[in-house]
């Protein structure tokens, strides 16, 4: 036997990653670009907690490791980064990243005010680097399945949309204490925001009234700690939307999203972690996601598999490089923050927020 052909390989270069914060996120990102994402190296990895970094490396064969994202930036080799940072570094490593012509994938939220996002963004946009924000949901099967029907009118004119994010929890929360505030509205219900303005696509938030209370940790509620939440949104264009969120839902990992309109009703969201079921004396059973990281493993792995491609389509010059865009990209990450902060508005006011005038890039 013979071999058919032989000809010289010209692999591309692989997009280099560095990634800024090894956390929970970041290490799933990481090994998603390491094991999952094709064409993608992970290049490097920063953390102030070099230990977590250093053990990340070496777990995924990444030779470079620092306490400091400025070394990342500062290195020609990376092409961009994902931040899995605490939320409250956010903006100001997007606007660094951008300075230094680095692609930019960030965790939500990309900002915890609008002024700080618009400084970033206006980087991002004065620098021409990709910037997507990471509202996975979007990459889920099943939710990409309910916008595809909602595009061809299965819903017909939405007029209630809901949408729900149930955490995994024991009942109580271990360390609530160390949750900083608002984290209900700028990181968890965030998510459920961008979906329903995906699903309502076209249509502006309007107002917002939102109602939190901590159910999970009564004792916490003193010092300002929410676990509980449920929002009202009208849209601009009529439809009514409920999201609502807890951070302790014994039985798993629980996030759905509906639209229901003139002709109908589109659901998205998987309740179990397979198919299979459970038929016994007892009754039908079934195993639930207990993890985000098992719900959304695909959609994790899908938003990166995207960025990556971008990214190398951006830097090798594609078919049109100029018109390379990521979605969710700016627009969506500042629509679904202003609606968060004007829920934190709603909340302390016990009324209805506007959101129209400040939601709009
Ligand atoms: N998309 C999702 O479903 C999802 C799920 C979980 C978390 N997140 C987001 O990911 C981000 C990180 O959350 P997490 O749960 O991984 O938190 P985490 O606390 O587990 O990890 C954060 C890491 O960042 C490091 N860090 C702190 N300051 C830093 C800095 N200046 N530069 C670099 N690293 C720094 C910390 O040492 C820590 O290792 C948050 O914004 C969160 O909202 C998103």
């Amino acid at each position: 036997m013979a071999y058919i052909s032989q000809h010289p390989t010209a692999a591309p270069v692989p997009v280099r990653i560095g990634l800024i914060g090894s956390g929970w996120m970041g290490a799933f990102h990481a090994e998603s670009i390491a094991r999952r994402v094709p064409g993608a190296d992970l290049a490097a990895i920063a953390d102030p907690n070099i230990e977590s970094a250093q053990n990340l490396a070496l777990e995924l064969g990444t030779s470079k490791v620092t306490a400091s994202a400025d070394d990342i930036f500062a290195d020609p080799e990376i092409d961009a980064v994902i931040i899995a940072s605490p939320a409250r570094f956010h903006s100001t490593l997007v606007a660094q990243a951008a300075a230094a012509g680095k692609h930019v994938f960030c965790e939500k939220p990309a900002g915890q005010s609008l002024a700080d996002l618009d400084a970033a963004l206006a980087a991002v946009d004065q620098t021409g680097v990709l910037f997507q924000i990471g509202f996975n949901r979007r990459y889920a099967n099943d939710f990409q399945a309910a916008k595809k029907d909602l595009a061809a009118g299965a819903a017909g004119t939405p007029q209630l949309l809901r949408s729900l994010t149930r955490d995994p929890g024991t009942g109580s929360i271990p360390n609530a204490a160390r949750i900083p505030a608002w984290t209900i509205f700028l990181e968890t219900l965030i998510h459920d925001f961008d979906t329903l303005n995906w699903f309502n696509e076209g249509a502006e938030p309007v107002e917002v009234y939102a109602v939190a209370d901590a159910l999970v940790e009564p004792s916490l509620r003193e010092q300002g700690f929410l676990d509980t939440a449920v929002v009202t949104i009208r849209y601009s264009n009529g439809a009514i939307a409920v999201a609502e969120a807890n951070f302790s839902a014994l039985y798993g990992y629980d996030v759905r999203g509906e639209v229901f309109g003139s002709k109908g009703m589109v659901q998205a969201g998987r309740a179990t972690e397979t198919t299979a079921r459970r038929y016994t004396s007892e009754g039908l059973s079934a195993d639930t996601p207990r993890l985000n990281v098992e719900l959304f493993r695909q959609a994790y792995t899908d938003e990166l598999v995207d960025f990556a491609a971008a990214v190398r389509a951006k830097r090798d010059g594609g078919p049109s490089p100029s018109d390379v865009t990521l979605t969710p990209g700016a627009a969506d990450a500042r629509r679904a923050l202003a609606m968060a902060l004007a829920c934190i508005e709603s909340v302390k006011r016990g009324a209805p927020v506007a959101v129209t005038e400040r939601a709009a890039l």
